[in-house]
């Protein structure tokens, strides 16, 4: 069975997949060429955080594909309650093809797929966000022609987007430089696990505490919002630290004249990034946002498909 919990358990063929499939189906797609390759199977989508873009192209994306949706607030549902993950894993497995949940616990999502009997997929967790990643892959190589060999360089806090970028980058040859404030640096064992990756595919993982570094001939430069989900209460004390991980202008301007940028958003401009960035030229962000769309329907035929 085919869950997507953490870029780091799937192989590079893997990945090649579903960019492959999610081209072919983003093709068809803008074609009007129907593909119910899921026709009769239903998605449970469990949210315990706010999203606009998961929710909304889940949703969408289970429609094209043939198949239902079903939106289950954590508020609405007795997990929010106290029910275990044991519990409702082995119930949601009686009725549904597959479950996308978005929630704090990377461990919650694993224990999900542990318990249950159908593919689960991450829809974001305080340690990962593996969706939105295959949406930036296909995106990349959409404007960069190519995955191998290019420099992506994040900038900002050593997170959930940090390390998905991490893994996806390691496993498709890329080369990664991640910027942190020394505060905020990344998990050890993701980057552990991403230079372990990086070594089987020839991929080269940096990480630093100069934006600038990270920053320099770069082909793609991301950043993502200093304050994530749950963690409203640091907001006051992260700003302090973060001014220098400002994606603006004059950092941009270190990466390659073609660079592209990309961010998963929400973004707070004036934050992580300025106006004449997420607004330039350059941005690429609302592709990169569709691309949820294409790459998911991929992630899901792959779980759930014939
Ligand atoms: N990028 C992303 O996951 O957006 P949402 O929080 O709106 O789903
Ligand atoms: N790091 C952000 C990503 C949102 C898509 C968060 O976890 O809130």
């Amino acid at each position: 069975m085919k869950h997507l919990l953490s870029l780091h358990d799937w192989s590079p063929e893997d990945i090649e997949k579903a960019l492959t499939l999610a081209e072919k189906l983003k093709k068809e797609q803008k074609e009007g060429i129907p593909h119910p390759l899921l026709k009769g199977k239903t998605l449970g989508m469990i949210f315990t955080k706010s999203s606009t873009r998961t929710r909304v192209s889940f949703e969408v994306g289970m429609y094209q594909l043939g198949g239902n949706a079903l939106f289950l607030s954590s508020n609405d549902i007795q997990l929010g309650r106290g029910e275990t993950i044991y519990d409702t894993a082995n119930v949601l497995s009686r009725y549904l093809d597959g479950i996308m949940i978005r929630t704090y616990k990377q461990s919650d999502v694993e224990d999900l797929a542990k318990y249950g009997s159908i593919p689960i997929i991450n829809g974001l967790t305080d340690l990962l966000h593996p969706c939105q990643v295959l949406a930036d892959l296909l995106t990349i190589k959409e404007h960069c022609g190519s995955l191998k060999g290019k420099k992506l360089a994040y900038v900002g806090d050593g997170n959930n987007m940090a390390h998905s970028l991490m893994y996806g980058g390691a496993k498709t040859g890329m080369e990664v430089a991640v910027a942190t404030p020394a505060a905020y640096k990344c998990d050890e064992t993701v980057v552990k696990q991403a230079m372990e990756d990086a070594k089987e595919t020839g991929a080269k993982i940096l990480i630093t505490e100069d934006p600038k570094e990270a920053v320099k001939d770069a082909d793609v430069v991301y950043t993502d919002t200093w304050v994530s989900m749950g963690q409203e209460s640091e907001k006051e004390e992260k700003v302090k630290v973060f001014g220098a991980y400002q994606v603006n202008k004059e950092l941009f301007s270190l990466a390659k004249p073609n660079a592209i940028f990309l961010h998963c958003l929400p973004a707070y401009r004036g934050m992580e990034v300025t106006d004449d960035v997420i607004d330039g030229p350059n941005s690429v962000v609302f592709d990169e946002a569709e691309n949820r769309l294409h790459a998911q329907k991929a992630v899901m035929v792959m779980a759930m498909g014939e």
